[in-house]
């Protein structure tokens, strides 16, 4: 942990939709928790005044998750505004002004990365760096190049120990529980390793579409939405080696050790597909060769991981909306002739809930020689009063605590893994909504045995 909590917080942005859906609901959480004490200076362009901006964050309480009135009274109280351009020096005196007397102020860019270089040139001009931190929102760049520039941008203002890049799934507690359940039990490591593990799936699903953030999306696609950052975070905590210490730098040193083993992906391994429909959306090219759904191949060159193919799967438009994890161990030898053996698996469940399963074979009820797999199960569903994603990221940023957030090295190695298939342009097939993605998937990327496709209970 680096020293000294932020004593104030400025979010560009302000008036954007970001802040809307994420950040007014998770400052009101912080002070519900007694943990913002702090001003909030909100900027943007809008020509609003603070009362606008207070409407603004009641309207976003209420749309997500509701109107708590003493904590919306206590961040109320703290908020600030600012209005003005971003190339404009004033702008950048009227925060100082608003700094007052602070002297650690944590700085968020929720805004695009196009803005980023200016605003943090105009924080530097203005004396607003000093002894600041900076809070980066994802997607970092856009590929290798354009993520070793931003780096350099930031790098030219900031200490890579003030610099917090958020990667959302990283603040969501069950993305934690891995590392915990991982390191906290005793029985899972003499099988976690080529020696049992046959192979490994993550499938990320979605069952709804783009949601009206067409232009965002078709820039994007689904490798560098959710692949290059949630979906290789999720791997490096199953896939790294116990940590000797649990500081920040630690930790993220084995994520990092994770990802450099990995070679970068080749077109062979990777079946890109596009949801029927995609192309009529708002904001999308009528002839877009954005993917809406990825299944890919890649191996990890480590002692623990050698030849243990991982699979990595996700989509939008998908039957379910949930992300799971399956670990496949090696069939076991077998003395029950006659019986067809499962694999045993370990299965553990990101979202909705927090599920660990253990898939093992047994005789099938009022059956001599026919065995089925059953599942030891634990379930956990998230608590009302669960810290979100966004209250756990901001508040660990404030702190100076650097743990959930992707460093410099990390995410660079990240887009260094997908870049070849940014560039190369593989093709993409047409898929239903609803289904799992293309018919390409199942003779091109798929795990031995297949893939196992998760089923979600309606509440
Ligand atoms: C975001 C992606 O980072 O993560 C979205 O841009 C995706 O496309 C979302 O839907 C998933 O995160 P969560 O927390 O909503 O499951």
């Amino acid at each position: 942990m680096s020293d000294g909590r932020s004593d104030a917080l400025v979010f560009f942005g302000a008036t954007g939709d970001l802040a809307y859906k994420k950040i007014f609901p998770a400052l009101q959480a912080m002070a519900k928790r007694g943990h913002l004490d702090v001003p909030v200076i909100g900027v943007a362009k809008a020509g609003w005044r603070v009362d606008e901006l207070r409407a603004r964050a009641r309207d976003s309480v209420k749309q997500h998750g509701g109107l708590d009135a003493a904590a919306f009274d206590t961040l109320c109280g703290m908020l600030r505004y600012v209005d003005g351009d971003y190339k404009d020096p004033a702008t950048f005196q009227a925060i100082r002004q608003q700094l007052g007397p602070a002297q650690r102020p944590a700085h968020y860019l929720a805004i695009p990365p196009t803005l980023f270089g200016l605003v943090v040139e105009q924080l530097a001009l203005s004396g607003c760096t000093h002894g600041a931190r900076v809070i980066v929102e994802k997607p970092f760049g856009s590929d290798l190049t354009s993520a070793q520039a931003l780096n350099r941008t930031l790098l030219g203002s900031f200490d890579e120990k003030t610099i917090f890049r958020i990667d959302h799934y990283l603040g969501k507690r069950p993305v934690h529980h891995m590392l915990f359940f991982r390191f906290a039990n005793a029985f899972l490591e003499p099988f976690w390793s080529r020696n049992h593990v046959e192979s490994v799936q993550i499938t990320m699903a979605e069952d709804f579409g783009i949601q009206g953030r067409g232009a965002f999306y078709d820039k994007t696609g689904t490798v560098r939405d959710v692949v290059q950052n949630h979906l290789l975070q999720v791997l490096s905590n199953l896939a790294m080696e116990p940590p000797i210490r649990t500081d920040s730098e630690t930790i993220r040193d084995e994520k990092v050790k994770v990802l450099k083993a990995i070679p970068s992906l080749a077109a062979e391994h990777v079946v890109r597909g596009q949801f029927r429909g995609y192309r009529l959306e708002r904001g999308v090219a009528p002839d877009s060769g954005t993917e809406t759904f990825v299944a890919l191949r890649l191996e990890i060159d480590s002692w623990r991981w050698q030849g243990v193919p991982f699979y990595i799967r996700a989509g939008k438009c998908l039957p379910v909306t949930c992300t799971e994890v399956v670990v496949r161990l090696r069939r076991p030898p077998t003395m029950f002739h006659g019986f067809d053996l499962e694999p045993n698996y370990c299965r553990l469940r990101v979202s909705p809930d927090i599920t660990i399963a253990i898939g093992a074979n047994v005789i099938a009820p009022g059956q001599e020689t026919r065995s089925e797999s059953a599942e030891m199960l634990g379930t956990q569903l998230p608590r009302a009063d669960e810290m979100d994603a966004y209250e756990r990221v901001l508040g660990d940023a404030m702190q100076g605590d650097a743990t959930l957030f992707a460093r410099e090295d990390y995410v660079e190695e990240a887009w260094r893994i997908v870049d070849p298939v940014l560039k190369d342009s593989t093709p993409v097939y047409e898929y239903e909504p609803g289904t799992w993605g293309p018919n390409e998937v199942d003779s091109k990327v798929s795990p031995p045995g297949g893939w196992q496709n998760p089923t979600v209970k309606s509440p």
